[in-house]
């Protein structure tokens, strides 16, 4: 008696219905609340690893896919696209479709352990409406797949320039290198305040290259730890073109400050 009242109990609770939390996405020119991502997909349960809570977390969540394919097109058509995340406060992460569109990324609207949310990261913030999660081991790096919360807009841009106007050189000879900052280096690093925080300015007030020999940016970059202990990534992939060419826009940046 009392098992079976316990049964009928859980079967209730699992198949109330979800409350359709107050949110809302814009994905391209796509307006999207609760009803219209369900259309597009079905939420699931989502349990990871997560990296910015440092701990196992459960959420319910919409895969992130189908809803970029609705707004932008096909994952094939998507690959090579600069997309940008914008959080409700300002913040925008840039991040390639490649990356984008793997499978394994969520928008996580509900943290199953929580009435509401757990306050997330530094400044102990809530990180809904929406929260972009991983599954996946791989996905757990948390500089090359972004985790923003409180999400609140997707957009496809033609290059990050539009984002960051002010590190585009006037010098032509410079515009290698500054593909290869906008590529590798700007989600962490501002040029004229512009960019992430993670790592330090490279412009304002002083150029990097007022500190430091443009032989050692070089090296630096390419393999920070012979330097110092920190957290900024290695480039073993960049070739010394890429690299002088890098140290050539720095240069030319020196001749461009602007805040
Ligand atoms: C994941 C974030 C991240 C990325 C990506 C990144 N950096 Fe950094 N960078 C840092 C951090 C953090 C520091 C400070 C490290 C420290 O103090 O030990 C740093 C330091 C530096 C410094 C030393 C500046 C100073 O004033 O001490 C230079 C130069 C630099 N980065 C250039 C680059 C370039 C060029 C790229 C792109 C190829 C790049 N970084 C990509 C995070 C990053």
């Amino acid at each position: 008696m009392r098992h079976a009242l316990m049964l009928a109990l859980s079967t209730t609770i699992a198949c109330a219905p979800e409350k359709p939390p107050a949110l809302s996405l814009t994905v391209g020119k796509l307006q999207l609340d609760y009803q219209a991502l369900t259309d597009i997909v079905k939420p699931v349960d989502v349990n990871t690893d997560d990296p910015v809570y440092g701990r196992f977390k459960h959420y319910r969540a919409f895969p992130l896919l189908p809803i970029l394919e609705r707004a932008f097109g096909d994952r094939a058509s998507l690959k090579d696209r600069q997309l940008i995340i914008h959080a409700t406060d300002g913040y925008a992460v840039p991040v390639t479709g490649d990356i984008l569109t793997e499978d394994g990324a969520y928008l996580a609207f509900r943290d199953r352990e929580h009435a509401g949310w757990e306050p997330i990261g530094p400044r102990k913030q809530d990180p809904g409406p929406l929260y972009l999660v991983w599954t996946g081991s791989d996905h757990r790096d948390t500089t090359t797949y972004p985790w923003p919360y409180n999400v609140a807009r997707i957009e496809v841009v033609e290059s990050l320039a539009v984002l960051y106007p002010r590190t585009v050189p006037r010098d032509e000879t410079a515009r290698r290198g500054h593909e290869i900052f906008l590529h590798k280096c700007v989600k962490c690093h501002a040029v004229n305040r512009q960019g992430g925080s993670v790592g330090p300015e490279l412009n304002v007030p002083m150029n990097v290259t007022e500190y430091w020999t443009v032989d050692q940016i070089k090296a630096y970059v390419k393999n920070p730890a012979t330097f110092r202990y920190g957290a900024m990534p290695a480039n073993p992939d960049l070739t010394d073109v890429d690299l002088n060419a890098l140290a050539y826009y720095l240069l030319a940046m020196k001749a461009q400050k602007q805040e």
